[in-house]
């Protein structure tokens, strides 16, 4: 589905914003910053401490690597430390989405 990203804004702030920030110059929250996560491999934010199985998957965050991660982290990364048990509704995935790709340039 087309994704909407004043909505993907509002889920962002509600499902992910505890543990990621997107502000470019702020710290590492329990998650990596995910400024310029677009086009970004796995596990390569500078300074943030991966677990080994998301440091090791040989993947580059875009559209559909996003799409089928945040389904469900933990199957697509098994072992990887991030408590968080996806977005289940394709729609929620493609708002946050085209929000992370417009607000990480
Ligand atoms: C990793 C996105 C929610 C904690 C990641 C990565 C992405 C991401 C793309 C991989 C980053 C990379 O490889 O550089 C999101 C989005 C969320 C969300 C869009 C909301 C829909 C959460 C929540 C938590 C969390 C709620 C904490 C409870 C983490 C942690 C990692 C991670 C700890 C690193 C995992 C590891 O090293 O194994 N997240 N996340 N995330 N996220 Fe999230």
């Amino acid at each position: 589905p087309a994704g909407d990203a004043q909505v993907g804004e509002s889920i962002f702030k509600t499902k992910c914003a505890y543990c990621h920030t997107l502000d470019k110059h702020a710290a590492h929250k329990q998650g990596p910053n995910l400024n310029g996560l677009f086009g970004r491999q796995a596990g390569t934010a500078v300074g943030y401490s991966y677990s080994a199985a998301n440091k090791d998957i040989d993947v580059v965050w875009g559209e559909n690597t996003l799409y089928d991660y945040l389904l469900n982290p933990k199957q697509y990364i098994p072992g990887t430390k991030k408590m968080f048990h996806g977005l289940k509704k394709p729609q929620d995935r493609a708002d946050v989405i085209v929000y992370l790709r417009q607000s990480t340039a």
